[in-house]
């Protein structure tokens, strides 16, 4: 369920017209729907109840510092994966120590900033990464709060390129090292082993690979605590699929994954920890962009529009489906046309639809890309130069930018002329 309907033909985030954000700060931009963004995170916690959670929100899905207050708001703490996502959550106002620190590459400062900062738990992926934390930890005369990310060799059966939990993926340390990494780390004055980890992959639709991840993981934190090693969390990580095509089947509820949590991992007495990302943001997000031509193919007529990959990489990227929907909506007796969507980039790639359904377009028309509130505004780059679009958080009738567009010119900003080239415009 999202906020984004008609509303008297035209579609609203909430009570706001999306045309009215398109006349107040041009195409395209990204709009958020605080109610989706609420109703989300507290169908989330609820399908949890009567379990000790603590529910990250994966700021690598959304790092806009609105967002993350907003559930912030409601108890959320963060899942990061940089240093950079650790001073955006830290800068919306995320506690310290509700922050998770995930990741198989922290470098030496990352840690070290996590550990000054006293973030909540450190997800270690590797023994070379256990032993710099460890310096670190005494150099600072502190211990860090760790859990081992372990990788349980179980396929998520989602998209190739966001399967993490098989064996032969880079993430997390080998099942079979685990034992001997924890009792390693219990002998290290700067670790404070609390717990264990996994995250298996992104947009899953099938709960069998969670059932199967977190059964393992329970059997592992009965070995540690026979073997005298205390666990006190366990954390799930993300990962629940969403629905992007309104003719599938809709991926199973959060309901029904928190049954598969409390059977697996429900009686160990443990704080359960999640870092859910899409399930809470993507529904909750739309790309609003304006149709700049219509342009008839020998075989296909292209609409163009003036979002392209840069804005939103997942269509090329993973061939990902997002729906598309007019801002004015159609009459029911309009014939239907079908085009390719297309962006301005010089890519045959920079598309984000084929041969869709969509009422006769006309330059001037508005469009929204819908569930692109997850991986949408993150993935986004300056390809071509084109500067990053504005983020418009909707709440009821109101609307606020929090991302301003920036000017082109900081786009060159940073760049400089080396001094062989300062007086060289004139050939
Ligand atoms: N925790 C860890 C350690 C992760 O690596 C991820 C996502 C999450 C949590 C959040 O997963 P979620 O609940 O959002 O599925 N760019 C891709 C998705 C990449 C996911 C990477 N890791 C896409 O657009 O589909």
């Amino acid at each position: 369920m999202n906020h984004f309907n008609y509303t008297d033909g035209v579609l609203c985030a909430e009570d706001v017209p999306l045309p009215d954000i398109a006349a107040a700060v041009g195409t395209p931009f990204y709009c958020y729907s605080t109610a989706t963004l609420k109703r989300h995170y507290e169908a989330f916690a609820e399908a949890m109840d009567g379990l000790e959670t603590l529910i990250c929100f994966s700021a690598k899905a959304n790092g806009n510092l609105a967002v993350l207050r907003t559930l912030g708001n409601m108890g959320a703490g963060c899942d990061v994966v940089s240093g950079g996502e650790l001073g955006r959550a830290l800068a919306a106002g995320i506690p310290a120590s509700k922050i998770v620190f995930s990741g198989v590459g922290k470098k030496a400062d990352e840690l070290r900033l996590a550990v000054e900062s006293g973030i909540g738990q450190i997800n270690i992926e590797s023994e070379p990464e256990l032993e710099r934390l460890n310096e670190i930890a005494l150099s600072l005369g502190k211990t860090a709060p760790v859990a081992f990310r372990v990788n349980p060799d179980v396929h998520a059966k989602t998209h190739d390129k966001i399967t993490t939990g098989r064996k032969e993926d880079k993430f997390g340390v080998a099942w079979n090292d685990a034992p001997r990494l924890y009792a390693t780390a219990d002998r290290l004055d700067g670790i404070d082993v609390r717990g264990a980890a996994v995250h298996i992959g992104s947009q899953i639709t099938d709960l069998d690979p969670f059932e199967a991840a977190f059964t393992k993981v329970a059997s592992l934190v009965e070995d540690l605590r026979a073997s005298g090693i205390e666990i006190q969390t366990i954390d799930l990580g993300g990962g629940l699929g969403v629905p992007y095509r309104r003719d599938n089947d809709p991926p199973p509820s959060p309901a029904a994954y928190g049954e598969v949590v409390k059977r697996t991992v429900g009686g160990l007495g443990c704080t359960i920890m999640f870092e859910p990302g899409r399930v809470i943001a993507a529904n909750a997000g739309v790309l609003v962009s304006e149709v700049v031509y219509v342009k008839r193919g020998e075989t296909k007529t292209f609409v163009i529009i003036d979002a392209a990959m840069n804005d939103l990489l997942r269509p090329s990227m993973y061939d990902a489906y997002h729906h598309i929907r007019p801002v004015m909506e159609p009459r029911p007796e309009t014939d239907l046309q079908t085009y390719d969507l297309v962006g301005p980039i010089c890519e045959t790639g920079d598309r984000f639809a084929q041969e869709t359904l969509l009422p006769p377009a006309t330059e001037g028309d508005l469009v929204a890309i819908m569930s692109a509130g997850a991986y949408g505004a993150v993935m986004s780059s300056n390809y071509n130069a084109r500067p990053l679009i504005p983020e418009v958080l909707v709440d009821g009738g109101e609307y606020a930018i929090v991302r301003k567009r920036p000017p082109v010119e900081e786009l060159w900003a940073l760049e400089s002329m080396p001094e062989w080239l300062e007086s060289s415009t004139d050939n």
